[in-house]
């Protein structure tokens, strides 16, 4: 059961609109849990607004100690997604230690690609000790009818981290969910809004099968998380 974790110090990324997504569209013939990280609870709100069945289950852990809370659950679940607090702190450290796939969400400007430095500086060290640990960028809010600007894929580039091929655009579908506790998956399922989550989900789902190797130990109960 791979646990995803989108991750960003910075507030306003995209951080829960995207998981609460994620887990949408991975939920669909897949047992799936949202762990919410944040200790704003912003996930948490967003289901606690849904008055239809939900989708996946939400669980709070915002806590040093995610990575031995969750251990025990993860079994039980296809796939575990994990939504960041807004720090670079204790809690981010064990989001990245219970991880797979750290997705770093970023705004298409410059600046928003040079404050996610903490976060994979802190990725960059936790490396020696989790190799097989998986990170892309994903570009949100990325205007409509516009390309990405060179400016931005180099500076994605400079930090040797892969993109997403799969953008996510700006559009008000998303920001009605939080609103709603609905995905754009429920309120506009042929839209464009699903189509480039479905999209998001499919190749993130690809990205994990082409990185997994077989176990042969178990190397997560090695790592240890400084307190
Ligand atoms: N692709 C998008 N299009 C439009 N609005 C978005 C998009 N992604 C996020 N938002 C809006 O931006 C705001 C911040 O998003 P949020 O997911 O709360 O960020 P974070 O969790 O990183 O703080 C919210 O109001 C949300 O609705
Ligand atoms: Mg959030």
């Amino acid at each position: 059961m791979p646990v995803i974790a989108l991750l960003n110090q910075k507030g306003g990324v995209g951080k829960t609109t995207l998981s609460v997504h994620l887990a949408a569209a991975l939920a669909a013939g897949n047992r799936v849990l949202l762990v919410d990280a944040d200790p704003q609870g912003s996930a948490l709100d967003w289901s606690a607004q849904r008055q239809t069945e939900p989708l996946f289950p939400v669980v709070g852990l915002p806590t040093k100690n995610l990575y031995r809370e969750l251990a025990p659950m993860s079994a039980d679940y296809d796939w575990i997604v994990i939504d960041g607090p807004p720090r670079v702190n204790e809690i981010a450290k064990a989001a990245i230690a219970a991880s797979d796939f750290v997705i770093i969400p970023i705004q298409p400007s410059p600046f928003d690609v040079w404050a996610a430095e903490d976060i994979v500086k802190i990725i960059g060290e936790c490396m020696p000790i989790k190799p097989e640990l998986v990170t892309r960028f994903l570009i949100n809010r990325l205007f409509l009818n516009t390309t990405l600007a060179s400016e931005i894929t180099d500076a994605v580039a400079s930090y040797g981290i892969t993109p997403f091929d799969t953008v996510i655009r700006n559009r008000t579908e998303y920001a009605k969910a939080a609103r709603t506790g609905l995905t754009a998956l429920e309120t506009d399922p042929s839209g464009p809004a699903a189509a480039e989550v479905r999209a998001w989900a499919a190749e993130a789902q690809k990205v994990m099968k082409s990185t997994s190797k077989p176990k042969t130990s178990k190397p997560k109960e090695r790592m240890h998380v400084a307190s």
